[in-house]
């Protein structure tokens, strides 16, 4: 590939072999045990250390905050390339934890595609059906995989159930499980009837031993337990149950795989689909509703900022989703919001904890650029022709706390700081005249968000706080005329977002909407983005 890089054919070429991807799932479903097997199947770029076995687990994780590591949780992100054949994945690490949904859907932002990842003993749990509910929301196509089938669970047709009748997939099993979870045995494909049967490794952090066995010697070695497979499967084909690529284009059908991350059962056939079937980087619909191909000069949006992400590297990162051209570093980027010129001398790739530079992206790659300020989580880079994508949604906020600093003589410091974690996208900030910035209200959709926020103003800007909860807890996107009305109303509240500017209505709880819109119902009160469950 020495001639014609970066032609639109280079650019087309590198964009095809690309899959950006995340895995959704409830905490302790295996998230970190599947990435694992998936960098053990695949080979991991960039090796660094940064895949560890399950011993030296935490270390993909970040440490940047005490906090963070005592209590277990991921906050950062990071980004995960593999090489499988002659693809090439880049996996977004999503937070753990669900009061930080707010950040994962920002990395779903950035994504072609998606991996629910289910327990088979728990099926569908409230995490993952929050997180589904936005890559519904984006049309995120969603392959799942039913993970821990070497331990006791659930009947595969009731899992395949529940997806279709509680989140309305329609699931299409690629493969079927010979022996029920607890007593696995093997997988039939369902494309060519192969059997591959698999033994349990010592120590389990290894590649399965696998074996491809024929269909009369199975049924003889497996006895009742691939009668019955055979006979679920014989029911599949008769409800119809195989994959239409246009219904999973269209994120309404699920290619479904059976498995175990942990003894790595499954895990190459999840890959091989992944490479197969997930979308390469696509044109990206801007604001103005115009398609921008890949091959168009380079664009990308910043989905993520972080800060201090480990104690090596207390910068500001900004992380940007490669979705058109070929981005090399050095090249001077234009900030679509200011029209600013923007260096990228420095730009570097972020793999767990460790970082290395970046020469060179194409569209599904993602660049950190660091202390890259003035950029904020939505913006649009650009070269050459000016295009600004879609601003990321924010999610319905549903706690609220007025911030003031505790030593007056840190003001300063304190507007700092609120501006920052703002445009990080840590907390909403809000405001209004009455309450004056000395004390904005801040929003958040989980509560840990606060904690965050607290220590990081103490120790980053040195401008300690003190939060008063306040009583709201929902949030209507409104405007000015809709906010005279409201204002001096008993349980709401009108406040700016210092972001953007607009108009949030917030209100003690969802009686005081509903009893508002029913005696205004001229009123703008536009729901947000539920983080959870819709109102
Ligand atoms: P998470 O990132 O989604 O939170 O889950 P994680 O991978 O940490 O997995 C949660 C637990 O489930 C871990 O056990 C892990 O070993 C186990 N696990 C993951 N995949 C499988 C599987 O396919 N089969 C079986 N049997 N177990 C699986 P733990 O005891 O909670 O964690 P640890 O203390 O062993 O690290």
């Amino acid at each position: 590939m020495s001639a014609g890089i970066g032609t639109a054919e280079d650019v087309a070429a590198e964009a095809a072999r690309r899959r950006t991807f995340a895995v959704i799932s409830h905490p302790d479903a295996g998230k970190s045990t599947l990435t694992e097997a998936l960098a053990l199947h695949a080979q991991a770029i960039e090796q660094a250390g940064a895949v560890h076995g399950k011993a030296g687990r935490r270390g993909v994780r970040s440490d940047w905050m005490d906090m963070e590591r005592s209590r277990g949780i991921s906050i950062t992100s990071s980004v995960l390339r593999f090489e499988f054949g002659d693809t090439l994945l880049n996996l977004l690490d999503t937070p753990g934890h669900a009061d930080f949904s707010e950040d994962t859907y920002r990395v779903l932002a950035a994504v072609d595609g998606a991996i629910m990842l289910l327990d088979s003993a728990k099926g569908l749990e409230a995490q993952t059906l929050k997180l589904f509910d936005v890559c519904r929301h984006r049309g995120i196509p969603v392959i799942t995989f039913v993970n821990k089938w070497d331990r006791p669970g659930r009947e595969p047709l009731e899992l395949l159930d529940e997806v279709e009748q509680r989140i309305g997939l329609h699931p299409a099993p690629l493969n079927w499980p010979v022996g029920i979870a607890g007593d696995f045995r093997g997988l039939i494909d369902r494309a060519d009837g192969s059997y591959t049967r698999f033994r349990r490794t010592p120590g389990g952090a290894t590649r399965a031993a696998a074996e491809r066995v024929p269909a009369d010697r199975a049924a003889a070695e497996e006895g009742q337990a691939w009668v019955t497979a055979n006979e679920e499967l014989a029911l599949l084909e008769e409800i119809g149950a195989v994959l239409d690529m246009e219904a999973f284009a269209a994120g309404s059908c699920t290619p479904v795989l059976f498995g175990a991350a942990l003894p790595n059962f499954g895990v190459s056939a999840l890959l091989d689909t992944v490479r197969r079937l997930a979308p390469a980087p696509s044109a990206r619909t801007d604001a103005a509703g115009h398609a921008r191909p890949v091959t168009a000069p380079f664009s990308g949006q910043v989905f993520k900022v972080q800060a201090g992400m480990d104690r090596a590297h207390r910068d500001r990162l900004a992380f940007i989703r490669v979705c058109s051209g070929r981005f090399e570093r050095g090249a001077t980027l234009t900030h679509a919001p200011t029209g600013r010129p923007l260096a990228t001398k420095y730009a570097q790739t972020v793999f767990g904890r460790d970082r290395s530079t970046l020469d060179a992206a194409y569209p599904g790659d993602v660049i950190g650029l660091p202390n890259a300020s003035g950029l904020t989580v939505g913006d649009t880079l650009y070269t050459k022709t000016p295009v600004t994508f879609p601003p990321i949604p924010a999610f319905a906020p549903e706690h609220f706390m007025v911030a003031r600093v505790k030593d007056n003589s840190r003001a300063k410091q304190f507007r700092r700081g609120i501006d920052q974690l703002d445009s990080e996208g840590v907390v909403q900030v809000l405001r209004s005249d009455l309450r004056g910035d000395q004390a904005p209200v801040l929003a958040a959709v989980g509560p840990l968000q606060f904690d965050v926020f607290t220590a990081r103003m103490a120790d980053e800007f040195g401008a300690p706080v003190e939060l008063s909860r306040l009583d709201y807890t929902t949030a209507r996107i409104t405007d000015k005329e809709s906010a005279e009305t409201l204002d001096g109303r008993r349980g709401v509240e009108v406040l700016t977002r210092t972001l953007d500017g607009s108009y949030i209505a917030v209100f003690v709880d969802k009686w005081r909407v509903r009893a508002i819109e029913r005696e205004h119902p001229d009123l703008t009160l536009t729901p947000m983005l539920a983080a959870g469950v819709p109102d």
